[in-house]
């Protein structure tokens, strides 16, 4: 995720830009800049944090000029620095882009060999390089951005500024969102509508393979092969706020939608179906490590412990390497025995939990090798570990985590096929079909979350009790747990997660008809044992709320809201099941009007003890 904004016309732009971006923001944050073309140069201003400091660069040395383009960014490859912000300017051409290039590294040493010089650690950087090289062979600026794209896989929205052509601006997209907008005698292009609502409500979204040449009198579109695109602007009648969230009520629910591209993100060119396998120079963890591990340590807090809990399930399952789960919290202050063959692994969406932090400090005193999953690139714990393994989820603006919880779990699920295959506990033909499980998830979730109206019914009908129960068995224990944290953390509602087994050691005694149990039970090894559970819930006149792979008879006819997900592999479940739970969450909340986004007590990031 990043933020892209472009201008064409009479007015000079860099306010302009830099107020448009500030309504990306949300998109990104830790460093951004401007390219303006002005008396046949492209002039540039970049600065590392937040946009008020490109604001205060700016004021200090206006940049003058009418046609510019600028940028917010989230670092995916290469720290936030100065030197990594867009615009990247190569040969008098200045490209900002938003999206990840899978083969950037293959097209930096064929430039390297060429003699090309690089100043940034980004994949943009080269797609910069190309884009000149190819510019200086044809002489048209479209053109050469096509051959360029034409070379590169992964996703993008990407903007091109030349002195060689300085009236237009070419953009293109593929994966990545991109609309255009035209006012009077001008034109936008933006990562998102709400960048240019303030000048035109008549916008144009581009789809994936077009690349488009903007002018002050509007737009051409074509397809990348050349073939030209017809298509009518939309008026667009949000309101300004209602726009930052893409049409959403609260970041929570954007964040929720957003999960399908967000895993695929996190999996997109680190893993083969064909071969069975992930790649070791993208996940944080070489060969020989892999083959040392004797046990792994996965240490988190909150709902990344509970992604860590499925990864223990998988990484024993696969790998078959005994693996433990610690709470950061309590890990730091005991004073753990570490072997120097433990896989230490901090699973953090921010990156800056200090607890983790500190747990990893602790870990790291013996020796262990160390690997961080976490979102915020070259944050304070990838900072510290050996390697990391970086989910590309995006920011996440919701305090309650969702897309960060499914793409961690992502990310984990490689690293134990990854183990599993290194250490030869998982033979390639089972890794196939794995992977190619995996693949599906982003399907399946869409699938999943069509769900949502149903599901906000329901909550709406449970929204005044004041406790609920979340039960699950084997991968859906853990699930269970991160339903009942989302629950209590936005609705402020009493809730318990419990392994179903456990059910008749205590928790059985508090079910009646005023405790709603949400029993997370796909079909897998567990589901005759659960359905025994579900069958106590209910002979005690307890509600039940069953989350279930779709095709089930043995439900039918038990008075229950049962909420399908789509059949997969048993070992990915969780990455189904958890989105009712969140949606159920999200609706309780949202019908109890609380701070959805920013519930009372909490914090996104928890750097205190
Ligand atoms: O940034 P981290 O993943 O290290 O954060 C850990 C917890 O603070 C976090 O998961 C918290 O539990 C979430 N608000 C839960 O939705």
């Amino acid at each position: 995720m990043c933020g892209i904004v472009c201008y064409v016309g009479p007015k000079p732009c860099s306010n302009i830009i830099l107020d448009s971006l500030k309504k990306l923001e949300y998109r990104g944050y830790d460093s951004a800049g401007i390219a303006v073309y002005h008396n046949g140069e492209i002039n540039v201003t970049r600065t590392e944090g937040k946009l008020n400091r490109l604001g205060e660069a700016l004021t200090q040395a206006p940049l003058d000029g009418s046609v510019g383009i600028g940028h917010t960014r989230w670092a995916t490859h290469g720290k936030p620095s100065e030197a990594n912000a867009h615009p990247h300017l190569v040969d008098h051409i200045a490209v900002v882009h938003n999206g990840i290039l899978e083969n950037h590294l293959e097209l930096k040493r064929e430039l390297a060999q060429e003699g090309a010089v690089f100043s940034s650690e980004t994949d943009t950087e080269i797609l910069a390089h190309l884009i000149a090289r190819a510019r200086a062979e044809t002489g048209d600026l479209k053109s050469a951005v096509r051959q360029s794209l034409y070379q590169v896989q992964g996703s993008y929205a990407i903007a091109v500024l030349s002195t060689h052509e300085p009236e237009r601006i070419v953009v293109a997209k593929n994966a990545s969102p991109l609309v255009l907008g035209r006012g009077e005698g001008e034109t936008f292009a933006a990562s998102d509508i709400p960048a240019i609502l303030e000048y035109t409500r008549e916008m144009i979204f581009l789809d994936e393979g077009e690349i488009a040449t903007i002018d002050a009198e509007g737009f051409a579109i074509e397809k990348l092969n050349g073939d030209p695109v017809r298509r009518e602007p939309k008026t667009i009648n949000w309101s300004p706020v209602q726009a930052e969230k893409g049409g959403f009520k609260h970041f929570m629910l954007k964040e929720i939608h957003e999960q399908p591209l967000a895993v695929e993100n996190t999996v997109r060119s680190r893993i083969s179906v064909e071969t069975g396998d992930v790649a070791s120079e993208r996940i944080g963890l070489d060969d020989a490590s892999a083959l040392r591990v004797r046990r792994v340590v996965l240490i988190a807090c909150g709902t990344s412990h509970h992604a860590a809990l499925v990864g223990k399930y998988w990484i024993e399952a696969l790998a078959q390497v005994p693996a433990e789960v610690e709470l950061a919290s309590e890990y730091r202050a005991r004073g753990p025995l570490v072997d120097p063959n433990d896989l230490i692994v901090a699973v953090s969406q921010s990156g800056e939990t200090l607890d983790t932090l500190e747990a990893v400090k602790v870990a790291k005193s013996g020796s262990a090798r160390s690997l961080a999953i976490a979102n915020v690139l070259d944050s304070a714990i990838p900072r510290t570990t050996d390697g990391a393994l970086y989910t590309h989820a995006g920011p996440e603006i919701g305090v309650a985590s969702t897309k960060c919880f499914t793409t961690q779990l992502a990310a984990l699920f490689m690293l134990a096929v990854f183990l599993g295959r290194r250490r030869n506990t998982l033979s390639q033909d089972r890794a196939q079909k794995l992977l190619r499980g995996l693949m599906e998830i982003p399907n399946l979730m869409r699938e999943v979350l069509t769900v949502e109206k149903r599901i906000a019914g329901i909550a709406r009908q449970h929204a005044q009790f004041s406790d609920f129960l979340f039960l699950g068995r084997s991968y859906s224990f853990p699930i269970a747990l991160e339903g009942a944290l989302k629950l209590k953390e936005i609705s402020y509602i009493h809730a318990e997660g419990y392994a179903a087994g456990e059910m008749k050691h205590g928790p059985i005694a508090l079910i009646d008809k005023n405790l709603p149990v949400v029993v997370i039970m796909p079909h897998d090894g567990s589901f005759d044992r659960i359905v025994g559970n579900l069958q106590e819930v209910l002979a005690r006149g307890g509600k039940a709320i069953v989350i279930t792979t779709s095709g089930d008879k043995v439900l039918d006819g038990l008075d229950i809201e049962r909420i399908e997900i789509p059949p997969c592999p048993v070992e990915l479940t969780p990455l189904l099941t958890v989105l009712p739970l969140q949606l159920l969450s999200y609706y309780v909340a949202d019908f109890k009007g609380t701070d959805v986004d920013q519930p009372r007590n909490l914090a996104k990031t928890v750097t205190v003890e």
